[in-house]
């Protein structure tokens, strides 16, 4: 029995460059992501994670193939509706996140819920709520320069759930930060996940995150060349 598929990715293909400087980065690419699921990638740098995320989420127009989400052709859509898709359904969570120096922990999570058109003293209140579920409640007030590597990237991943996504899109969240650090970040995922039904899908190399994930695809040279079932993810059997 399988779960709820949320994103599925077929034939998926994405190249750089023409002539003979020309690479192909993503080829032939299949991915089925379900819901509630924590999904990581692993692979050499420059095999193409990175492109891969990004063709998922929007962001880069693949060459070749298509993007679902639910019953949304993503790359079918115009333009505003595929911002709107991702500003409303999808999180980000990338390393070394950049705040910006001149606002306050709850003031950068907020700002992302206002420009979601929230009125700005609910998305305050649930920027405090999402500071206080990864452990800043003490810290929301600080400007990023009085906050440690581990705290901020504790702020990026406030940023990320605070809209509550259905979709979570990590590139190298933990890389920087020490084994206790990288085991929270990973427990927050992972129970947000869990509560809300969303998907993870997580680039890394880190394999501390390995004891929390559902599966593993191994990617190589643009394809994915394996796959490791660690745990069923959670579903509804009827
Ligand atoms: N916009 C671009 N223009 C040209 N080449 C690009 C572009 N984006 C990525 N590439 C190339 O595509 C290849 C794959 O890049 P990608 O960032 O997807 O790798 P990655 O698997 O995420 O690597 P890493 O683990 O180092 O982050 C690299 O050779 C990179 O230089
Ligand atoms: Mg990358």
């Amino acid at each position: 029995m399988s779960g709820r598929t949320i994103l599925r990715g077929s034939a998926l293909s994405k190249g750089f460059g023409s002539g003979t400087r020309r690479i192909e980065v993503v080829r032939n690419l299949d991915l089925e992501v379900e819901a509630g699921s924590f999904t990581l990638i692993k692979g050499p740098s420059g095999c193409g994670k990175s492109t891969l995320l990004a063709m998922l989420a929007g962001l880069t127009q693949p060459d070749g193939g298509e993007v679902w989400i639910g019953d949304t052709d993503v790359w079918a859509l115009p333009r505003g509706q595929r911002d709107r898709l991702r500003l409303n359904r999808m999180g980000f969570i990338f390393q070394g996140a950049v705040l910006f120096p001149a606002l306050a922990a709850r003031e950068q999570v907020a700002l992302i819920l206002t420009e979601m058109g929230r009125p700005r003293g609910e998305a305050l209140a649930t920027a405090d709520e999402a500071l206080a579920a990864v452990g800043l409640a003490d810290r929301a007030h600080l400007l990023p320069a009085a906050l440690s590597g581990g705290e901020k990237q504790r702020v990026a991943i406030a940023m990320g759930l605070a809209k509550r996504p259905s979709l979570i899109f990590a590139d190298e969240p933990t890389s920087a930060l020490d084994t206790e650090n990288a085991g929270a970040v990973a427990r927050l995922l992972t129970s947000y996940a869990a509560a809300v039904g969303a998907a993870v899908l997580c680039v890394t190399h880190d394999d501390r995150l390995q004891p929390f994930a559902d599966r593993v695809l191994f990617m190589r040279a643009g394809r994915i060349e394996a796959e490791q079932i660690i745990k069923e993810p959670k579903r509804c059997h009827s």
